[in-house]
């Protein structure tokens, strides 16, 4: 670890049970009490599950496809961060005070603030499977200096089946949005039909938001958002971070981008262990994950 980084490593206290690092846990009667407009757009994830991917999605599509448009500002600009209120350098707490309409959030159901749901806004759920998320946010610890240290692999697969991560358990997380996703009309999408099929996926994401682009536009959209146009994209790719928060020499924000990458990482007895422990959390929903093609 680099001379001076430990200095963001947040702790976690517990909201409701959810551990969030301390600046959120501390300000969450501000983030709750927020309200936002009808026309704003939620989109919520589990970390590591294709936020960004999504955000610049969503955001292309509010501008037509406009690629000078959605390089106005990074990502945590064009579509801020609901919950976070940390202090600077982390660039947040942006969302009450900015004109952007597409949110992001981390937060599990439960503790989305009401206000989203008394306003009917639409909300856009990213899942990604278990396993290659683990791995991701994984990566994603060793990087963010913001976030509690991961500790060797081994340890941290117990961690995340236990649920000690910032946002709490992932399990519960994609279970609490599936449980709702007809009755608050929330679109719920997978990380690898993304990857399957990004051109589908675009265009799901467009009729839900009431958009009706032209097939020109929609293929510019799936190009623009591949892995490598993001990842080469200054305004998508982290790189706004300093390198004392993110430091991307550890790992690239935009790592890899692949559904499998798990295979890499679990051992066989790892793999049985967390399948084994994932039926017991998993089987009162049959949520269609998929670890691979
Ligand atoms: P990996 O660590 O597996 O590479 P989030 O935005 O929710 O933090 O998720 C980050 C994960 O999404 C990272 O996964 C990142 O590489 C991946 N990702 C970001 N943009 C992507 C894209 N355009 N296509 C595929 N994966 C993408």
């Amino acid at each position: 670890q680099k001379a001076g980084s430990s200095m963001f490593r947040f702790p976690l206290i517990s909201v409701k049970g959810i551990p969030l690092m301390n600046h959120i846990a501390n300000n969450f009667d501000a983030v709750s009490a927020f309200c936002p407009d009808p026309s704003d757009i939620l989109i919520a994830t589990y970390p590591k599950a294709g936020t960004t991917w999504t955000q610049e999605i969503v955001d292309l599509l509010l501008h037509n496809g406009d690629a000078e448009a959605c390089r106005r500002a990074p990502t945590p600009v064009r579509s801020p961060f609901l919950e976070i209120c940390s202090p600077p350098p982390i660039p947040s707490g942006a969302y009450p005070k900015s004109k952007e309409i597409k949110s992001k959030t981390h937060l599990p159901i439960q503790l989305v603030p009401t206000g989203f749901w008394e306003k009917k806004c639409k909300t856009i759920y990213v899942a990604r499977n278990a396993k290659d998320n683990t791995v991701s946010y994984y990566h994603f610890g060793r990087m963010n200096m913001t976030q509690p240290e991961p500790g060797p692999w081994e340890d941290y697969v117990q961690k995340f089946m236990r649920g000690e991560m910032p946002w709490g358990s992932w399990y519960d997380h994609v279970k609490g949005y599936w449980q709702e996703r007809e009755k608050r009309n929330i679109l719920y999408i997978f990380y690898e039909d993304m990857k399957e099929d990004p051109r589908r996926e675009v265009e799901r994401i467009m009729k839900y938001m009431d958009l009706s682009l032209s097939d020109d536009v929609v293929g510019s959209i799936v190009e623009l958002t591949t892995f490598k146009n993001m990842k080469e994209n200054p305004m998508a790719n982290y790189t706004c971070i300093p390198e004392n928060v993110f430091d991307q020499s550890i790992s690239s924000f935009m790592r890899k981008g692949e559904v499998g990458d798990w295979k890499n990482h679990f051992t066989p007895e790892q793999s049985a262990e967390f399948d084994e422990d994932y039926e017991k959390k998993m089987k009162q929903v049959n949520i269609p994950f998929r670890t691979q093609f």
